[in-house]
């Protein structure tokens, strides 16, 4: 790769230029495609006039697709792995402490009630420190890494911390239930991740027929994004620009033993639990919007 972790980072200068707590993007603008090959090749490169059109896009609430980022079959294996390590090991629930292992847990109605923002779903823990089951970290890490750079960070950044530090890489593998599956609008924490990350696991119109992922638009519509993605694609935008997961398959009746639905990754650097008053997002009714 032409960048190393230590060299000079465009982006964050481009950042740090636009950037002000009173002028965070909330609502959704446009959205773009880039093929993966492009997309790694015009981060490292850092050329000027793409690091001052992209920072700046992204500021305005455009959300981009990068197409390909991952391949249809490792998205089959990821999924088959995560189904067959849920089935071998039984729900259960940890904080994000020093030591922390890596789990599984069914959020359903009740569960959600924890959460800052209702999210009902089968979600699976996977951290850096363990023993990555599943293999997941080197090829997650490798895409990961450009959008962490595009965000003004190092490319490994995170990478090598544990809860103590602060703030811990997470990879989070998602089933949202047929039948039960959704994830009400919401602004993400941004203090340590500019942007929201999302790789998209299924096709709507074959595991699952409705629902999915969306951003709110200028004049508090729900924008439909799920049906342009393809398995393997990622999508990036601001953190703060909202968005959510329309209910899934609404119309049928969830059976949790089966992982059937909507399956998401998500990447997120979090403040771990080991951080007094962790800053986390907050969901937003419409109506009443803080
Ligand atoms: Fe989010």
């Amino acid at each position: 790769m032409p960048t190393r972790p230590e060299q000079k980072n465009a982006f964050k200068d481009a950042w740090n230029s636009i950037v002000s707590p009173d002028t965070l993007p909330t609502r959704f603008r446009s959205l773009h495609q880039i093929e993966y090959s492009t997309f790694q090749q015009k981060v490292l490169e850092q050329d000027q006039a793409f690091v001052t059109s992209i920072t700046r896009s992204l500021y305005e609430g455009d959300v981009y697709i990068i197409r390909g980022a991952f391949s249809k079959a490792f998205i089959g294996e990821m999924k088959r792995k995560t189904a067959e390590y849920c089935k071998d090991k039984p729900p259960t629930f940890h904080k994000m402490l020093e030591g922390c292992q890596d789990f599984h847990r069914v959020i359903d109605e009740e569960v959600a009630k924890n959460y800052s923002f209702k999210a009902i779903k089968h979600s699976c823990y996977f951290f850096p420190w363990n023993d990555d089951p599943l293999k997941l970290f080197s090829p997650i890490w490798e895409r990961w890494s450009l959008i962490k750079f595009l965000s003004g960070q190092r490319l490994d950044e995170y990478e090598r911390n544990t809860p103590k530090d602060g703030i811990v890489d997470r990879i989070q593998i998602v089933c949202y239930p047929s039948g039960a599956g959704v994830l009400e609008t919401h602004s993400d924490p941004y203090i340590h991740q500019r942007l929201f990350i999302s790789g998209f696991m299924s096709k709507r119109g074959e595991e699952f027929d409705s629902g999915g992922f969306y951003v709110i638009g200028p004049g508090n519509e729900q924008i439909d994004l799920e049906g342009q993605v393809e398995i393997g694609d990622m999508a990036f935008g601001y953190a703060t620009v909202l968005h959510g997961v329309a209910a899934v398959d609404s119309h049928k009746s969830v059976d949790w033993g089966v992982m059937q639905g909507r399956w998401f990754l998500g990447l997120y650097s979090n403040a771990s639990d080991e951080v007094k008053n962790r800053h986390t997002g907050y969901a937003v009714k419409l109506d009443e919007e803080r």
